[in-house]
């Protein structure tokens, strides 16, 4: 019904054929529900050495031009809806005045350049950020680096009572629909032309990450590896900490890898699945993927990946669901798929205001789009940062620090509560800052607090 509403027959193929993959995932997800498929808890197991690799038992790489065979892809279809943003959150200025998108096409850029190479690069936007992208990437239009965007579904939410679509016509307002996650990679590139466009050019592998990751520079050795083990796909993971509790993570299922995403997980296994004694490492969400391989399976088996159910609320009150999937899930479909596992510094991710403190503050310097850890560090180990919520949405982040303070001697801060920052501030040690209900903190310019705890109403 919501195809018959597009008037437009230059626009109603695409919608159709969007909507008929809707319509499989929906239909799998109404026939999965009445099975209750869930997955076998006692069948999972720690994935064996040959399932995940250490990263420093790569061999060197041979030099022998092989990045001429490599594009690199961002998902570029989210919007930071946890840290408030309305726009692409790839359009966050993080460091330095730049964006996440100016800081990748810096490292593709300078990588074109040491090695005389052209590796495109490729951006997945969604209807919630493909105006923003395309803004930024005009800049670059003559620059060592050749962008190609292309645009991943949009999906009707459902109302969780009845199982219906939110919108009732094709052009129906935006917040009826919803980009179905970065599993939709697959289908997007295939669906758009971009994938045979890459394998006419000659690439044949995929570097992908997500945009907000800015550890996810193109790494020559898991290139290599991925060559010499004829693997048809990679997926980076590092060792779990205890606040890693989320992400997915590789098991064992029967003999074969595979993703094991939270929301596969029986209630009575989260808090198994959350420990780091079962579980040690978690999906990085940085793959690297054989071209021709992903066409083969697009072409023969189809990527079925598994639904991730994501509950929402309308603004007006009303449960949704919407039915996603995740790019790791693939991994499934391909010879030879296996974990590499990476040092944490490949996982830099802005998931939080805290997250965006520590880029933007000294403990991070630039090189060449890259961040590099500040050499006059006396320790190895970032700061633990945790501002409250009163620091959750950016707006009020960047209303809250007039500059961002010098960390560099800093172990640990703690922001609770109505508070401000001067201007060159310094922090070191512990720092804990509680305002309480009511009341104000300011910290003034030039103030340096070094293992301090403030709380009340202070004005200093
Ligand atoms: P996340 O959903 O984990 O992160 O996406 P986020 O963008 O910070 O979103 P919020 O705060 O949970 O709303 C991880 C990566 O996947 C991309 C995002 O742009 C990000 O780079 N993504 C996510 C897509 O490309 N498409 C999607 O449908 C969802």
């Amino acid at each position: 019904r919501l195809v018959s509403t597009v008037e437009d027959p230059s626009t109603k193929k695409a919608f159709d054929t969007e909507m008929q993959s809707f319509f499989y995932l929906f239909t799998r997800y109404l026939s999965e529900r009445a099975k209750n498929v869930d997955i076998d808890w006692d069948r999972i197991k720690s994935p064996g050495g040959d399932q995940i690799v250490p990263y420093d038992s790569l061999s060197q790489p041979r030099n022998d031009g092989s990045f001429n065979k490599l594009a690199v892809l961002k998902v570029n279809g989210g919007l930071g809806t946890s840290m408030g943003m309305t726009g692409a959150k790839s359009a966050l200025e993080v460091k330095d005045d730049m964006t996440f998108l100016d800081l990748t096409v810096r490292q593709i850029e300078h990588l074109n350049m040491t090695n005389g190479v052209n590796v495109p690069l490729i951006l997945m936007t969604s209807f919630n950020t493909h105006e923003d992208t395309l803004r930024i990437i005009k800049k670059y239009a003559n620059q060592q680096v050749q962008i190609t965007t292309f645009n991943q579904s949009r999906y009707p939410r459902i109302y969780k009572e009845t199982l219906l679509p939110c919108p009732k016509r094709a052009d129906d307002d935006k917040k009826h629909w919803y980009p179905p996650g970065h599993g939709d990679l697959y289908n997007a590139i295939y669906q758009s032309g971009v994938l045979d466009q890459l394998i006419a050019e000659g690439k044949e592998y995929l570097f992908v990450s997500n945009s907000d990751n800015l550890g996810a520079v193109v790494d020559e050795k898991i290139l290599q590896h991925m060559i010499d083990s004829q693997s048809e796909f990679l997926m980076e993971v590092t060792d779990k900490t205890k606040a890693d509790i989320k992400g997915g993570t590789l098991i064992d299922y029967e003999g074969s890898v595979r993703l094991l995403e939270i929301a596969q997980v029986p209630s009575e296994h989260v808090e198994d699945f959350k420990s780091i004694r079962k579980f040690k490492i978690f999906n990085t969400n940085n793959l690297w993927i054989n071209l021709r391989a992903l066409k083969r399976v697009m072409e023969n088996e189809g990527m079925e990946l598994e639904i991730i159910v994501n509950p929402k609320t309308t603004d007006d009150g009303h449960p949704v669901i919407q039915l996603e999937t995740a790019a790791g899930a693939a991994i499934k479909h391909f010879k030879n798929g296996h974990g590499v596992n990476v040092p944490r510094s490949r996982f830099l991710p802005v998931k939080s205001c805290s997250d965006l403190l520590l880029i933007k503050s000294d403990i991070y310097s630039l090189r060449h789009g890259q961040l590099i850890l500040n050499e006059s560090r006396m320790f190895e180990t970032i700061p633990v940062i945790k501002l409250g919520d009163h620091f959750k949405k950016i707006q009020q982040f960047q209303k809250r620090f007039k500059k961002i303070p010098k960390i560099i001697e800093l172990d640990h801060l703690t922001v609770t509560g109505d508070v401000y920052f001067g201007r060159n501030v310094t922090l070191r040690g512990t720092v804990i800052v509680v305002a309480n209900e009511g009341q104000r903190i300011d910290i003034p310019d030039g103030c340096i607090l070094e293992n301090r705890l403030l709380s009340g109403n202070l004005n200093m």
